[in-house]
């Protein structure tokens, strides 16, 4: 039995779906912070199966205990935290007591229950500004930008440090590139509250109107058409590299890391050519300054997912606008919109 914090997430409930067709048994721990349980009725609905839902804040770590006196949980994929760079710059405490607090919650509890097989979900911002491309797992991670980027940079080290402390533990740090895109279903798909802070939510809230055009966070980088270059990936491939990661644990393998990423980068225009022709209208934008903190190019190399799980991303752009677009047209508001229509 896998126990998926944040499974009521964006990724989260996209490897909840994966996770139930591949015949797991799935419990969700999640407070519903960023999230609604609709993704999860949803998830159920795509799949024909159930899972088990503990509506928990994990900074409560007598929640987290109980959990695992009601389940037999065999491994832990750990998305739980927040993730907005920006709100972190204004919000530190929060996001370390959150994001670090939340963690080493967990990681108390699957101690005591001997429970130790954990994937939790890095990012590629943990390599910061590299001078070569495509980035490798062997590269030295740099200092980060801002608190969201150092919670993950600390968690990854006090997931190593647990290791070295008691080798039983298997850990497995996926560090993801830029997920987008949304079910094939159009039932569950990325919903943030608010001004949406990335790229693609925004472009398809104005495919479809809700806002009058993508600002373009400038064109004067050091790239073909001088906008920002990002390795994107499906959310659903991305769901399933951890499966692949969970099914490495019958290795015993101690710490590893991967990059979850295409290989592949495309600029923010790129990005919004593709948006046009998969919801075949024209998509307004108008390019502004840049935005602070932002690299001009960063993909990853993702050889060693491959070479050592097996796994690599197989849908591309079009794939994932597509998907996208079929999302927000189902569901223009999120997951909002079903209890307006009932
Ligand atoms: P999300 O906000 O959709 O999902 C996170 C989930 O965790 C939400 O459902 C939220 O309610 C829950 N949560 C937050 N704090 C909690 C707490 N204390 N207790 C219980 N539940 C809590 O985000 P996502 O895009 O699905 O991201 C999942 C993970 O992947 C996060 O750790 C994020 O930092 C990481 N990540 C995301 C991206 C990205 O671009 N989306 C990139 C790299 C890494
Ligand atoms: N961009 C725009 N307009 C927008 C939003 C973004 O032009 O409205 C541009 C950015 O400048 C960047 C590209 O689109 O060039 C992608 O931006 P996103 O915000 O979608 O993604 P980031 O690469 O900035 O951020 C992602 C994750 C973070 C993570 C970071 C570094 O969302 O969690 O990668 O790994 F920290």
């Amino acid at each position: 039995m896998i126990l998926v914090t944040g499974g009521a997430g964006y990724i989260g409930s996209h490897t909840c779906v994966e996770l139930l067709n591949a015949g797991y048994e799935v419990v969700v721990a999640d407070n519903l912070y960023n999230s609604s349980e609709k993704a999860l009725e949803r998830v159920e609905q795509i799949t024909g199966k159930t899972l088990r839902f503990y509506e928990v804040d994990l900074k409560d770590e007598m929640a987290i205990r109980t959990i695992f006196e009601n389940e037999s949980i065999d491994a832990v994929i750990h998305f739980a935290g927040y993730k907005a760079v920006g709100e972190s710059v204004q919000k530190p405490l929060e996001y370390y007591e959150n994001n670090i607090g939340s963690t080493l919650n967990l990681c108390k509890v699957m101690r005591d229950f001997g429970c130790k097989n954990l994937i939790f979900s890095s990012s590629a911002t943990v390599y910061g500004f590299q001078e070569v491309m495509p980035v490798t797992e062997e590269m030295q991670k740099q200092p980060a930008s801002n608190p969201y980027g150092w919670t993950k940079w600390m968690i990854e080290e006090i997931l190593k440090d647990l290791h070295t402390a008691d080798p039983e533990w298997n850990v497995i740090l996926l560090r993801y590139f830029n997920p987008i895109g949304a079910h094939e279903s159009g039932l569950i798909g990325e919903d943030p509250k608010g001004i949406p802070n990335n790229l693609v939510p925004y472009v398809a809230q104005v495919a479809i109107g809700r806002r009058e055009y993508v600002h373009v966070y400038g064109n004067d980088y050091d790239t073909p058409d001088g906008t920002g270059i990002r390795d994107y990936i499906h959310v659903v491939d991305l769901a399933k590299g951890h499966l692949a990661a969970l099914e490495k644990f019958i290795e015993r393998p101690g710490v590893l890391v991967y990059n979850l990423g295409t290989g592949v980068g495309y600029s923010v225009l790129d990005v919004i050519h593709a948006y046009e022709k998969a919801a075949q209208k024209p998509i307004p934008y108008q390019i502004e300054a840049r935005r602070p903190g932002d690299l001009a190019i960063t993909y990853s190399d993702p050889s060693k997912a491959k070479r050592e799980l097996g796994w690599e991303a197989k849908l591309g752009i079009e794939d994932m606008c597509r998907d996208s677009y079929r999302w927000q047209s189902m569901n223009p508001n999120g997951y909002e919109s079903e209890s307006e229509e009932s």
